[in-house]
C-alpha cells in the first residue's frame, strides 16, 4: 500500500490536535501538555505512529478489529458501494441489497429464535434503541408500566444519555445529570475483587440473585429487562462464575423480564465463538452488536431481537424511533464482507482453539 507519508510534522500535529481536537474519556489539558500519540498506519495487529515506532495492538483498537488492519477487501467494497448507491435511507418503505443481505446473514449467525436487526452506527445507539423497543414492547403488550430497565454497577453500555444511563460507571453518572429515570442497578459478578473468602460459585449464585431481589422490590410489573454484557469488557474483563448466568436466565425467564445480552465486546468471535451468549450459553431475546460487526473498518451497530419481539413491535403501527444512518448501505457492505472473512477463515477457530489456550 502506499502510505501517506507527506503529513506535518509530529511537533506541529500535536500542537493543532491540542488547539482543536477535543478527546473523549481524555483530561485534555494534561494531554496538550504530554502531546498526543499520532497513529499513522496499522498492518496485521501492528501500529505504527508518526514517529515510525511500532506498537502491537494488544487491544485490538478498542476491541473492535477482529480481523486485524489492513484488510483490503473491505476497502474495496466500501469504493465499490459507494459508487453504486453511497446512501440511502431505510425510513420510508425503502431498503437496499447490503442491508437485506447483511440482516439475513445474522440471522444466520445469530441464537436462532433471534432472526430481526434493527440499526444503529453504534453500540451506545443500539442500546438506546433497546431501551425504547423493550419499553415499547411491554406497552404494546398492554404493560406499560413495566418500563424498569435493571443493569450493574460497573457495566459499560455506551455514552449517549441512554447508553451511559444503563452503564453503571460512577465516574459517568457524576457529569451530565445522569442516569435517566427508570434504570436500577445490582453488583456485578466480580469475585476476583468483591468475593473475599466465598466460594466463586456460591458468590456467583448470590451476585444472581441479586436481580431476583431487586425484581421484587421493584415489582414484577415495573421491570422491563435486565441488561449485561456477558463478559464485562471495559469494567475489567470480568468473567463471571459459571454458577451465574444460568441463574441470572432462570430468573429473567421466572418474572417474565426479557434478557438483553451486549455483545458490543463479546460478539463476533472474541470468545472463541460468534457471540459471547453461545460461549456461556445465554439465550437473550435482544443482543446489542457494533466493534466487530465491521471490525472497526466503519462505524455500524445493532439490536439483533428474537421472533416474539419482531412480532409485537411489528404488529403494533409505527416504532417511531430510528437514525438516519440506520443500515447505511457502505457499511453493511463492509460488514458483510467482514463476516465473510471471519467465516471463511475461521478466524473463530483459531481465537478458540489456537489463541485461547495460550490465554
Ligand atoms: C459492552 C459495550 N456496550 C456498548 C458500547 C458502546 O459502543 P460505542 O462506543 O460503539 O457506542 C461499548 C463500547 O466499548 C461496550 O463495550
Amino acid at each position: 500500500m502506499n502510505k501517506i507519508i507527506n503529513h506535518l510534522p509530529t511537533a506541529e500535529l500535536q500542537e493543532l490536535d491540542a488547539a482543536h481536537h477535543m478527546h473523549p474519556f481524555t483530561d485534555n489539558d494534561a494531554l496538550a501538555k504530554k502531546g498526543v500519540r499520532i497513529i499513522t498506519y496499522a498492518d496485521g495487529v501492528t501500529l505504527t505512529d508518526s514517529e515510525g515506532m511500532q506498537y502491537l495492538d494488544g487491544m485490538a483498537g478498542l476491541w473492535c478489529v477482529n480481523i486485524g488492519y489492513g484488510r483490503k477487501e473491505l476497502a474495496d467494497v466500501a469504493a465499490r458501494q459507494m459508487q453504486q448507491l453511497p446512501y440511502y435511507n431505510t425510513f420510508f418503505q425503502t431498503s437496499h441489497v447490503p442491508v437485506i443481505a447483511l440482516s439475513a446473514k445474522l440471522a444466520e449467525l445469530a441464537p436462532e429464535h433471534l432472526n430481526s436487526v434493527f440499526y444503529a452506527s453504534s453500540g451506545s445507539e443500539a442500546n438506546d434503541t433497546n431501551i425504547r423497543m423493550v419499553r415499547h414492547y411491554w406497552a404494546s403488550k398492554g404493560k406499560p408500566n413495566k418500563k424498569t430497565i435493571i443493569s450493574r454497577h460497573n457495566a459499560y453500555h455506551g455514552s449517549t444519555l441512554g447508553g451511559a444511563s444503563l452503564g453503571g460507571m460512577a465516574g459517568m453518572h457524576a457529569q451530565g445529570g445522569l442516569p435517566i429515570p427508570d434504570i436500577d442497578y445490582i453488583d456485578q459478578p466480580h469475585w476476583y475483587d468483591e468475593g473475599g473468602d466465598t466460594d466463586p460459585a456460591q458468590f456467583g449464585l448470590e451476585r444472581a440473585r441479586q436481580l431476583e431481589a431487586k425484581i421484587a422490590e421493584l415489582g414484577e410489573d415495573n421491570v422491563a429487562a435486565f441488561i449485561a454484557e456477558p463478559i464485562q469488557g471495559a469494567g475489567g474483563i470480568i468473567i463471571p462464575p459459571a454458577t451465574y448466568w444460568p441463574e441470572i436466565q432462570r430468573i429473567c425467564d421466572a418474572h417474565e423480564i426479557l434478557l438483553i445480552a451486549d455483545e458490543v465486546i463479546c460478539g463476533f468471535g472474541r470468545t472463541g465463538n460468534w457471540f459471547g451468549s453461545d460461549t456461556l450459553g445465554i439465550k437473550p431475546d435482544i443482543m446489542t452488536i457494533a466493534k466487530g460487526l465491521s471490525s472497526g473498518y466503519i462505524p455500524i451497530g445493532g439490536s439483533i431481537v428474537s421472533d416474539e419481539i419482531a412480532k409485537v413491535i411489528g404488529a403494533s403501527g409505527d416504532f417511531n424511533h430510528g437514525y438516519t444512518y440506520s443500515g447505511h448501505p457502505v457499511a453493511a457492505a463492509v460488514a458483510l464482507e467482514n463476516l465473510r472473512i471471519i467465516e471463511e477463515e475461521n478466524i473463530i477457530g483459531h481465537v478458540r482453539d489456537v489463541a485461547a489456550p495460550y490465554f
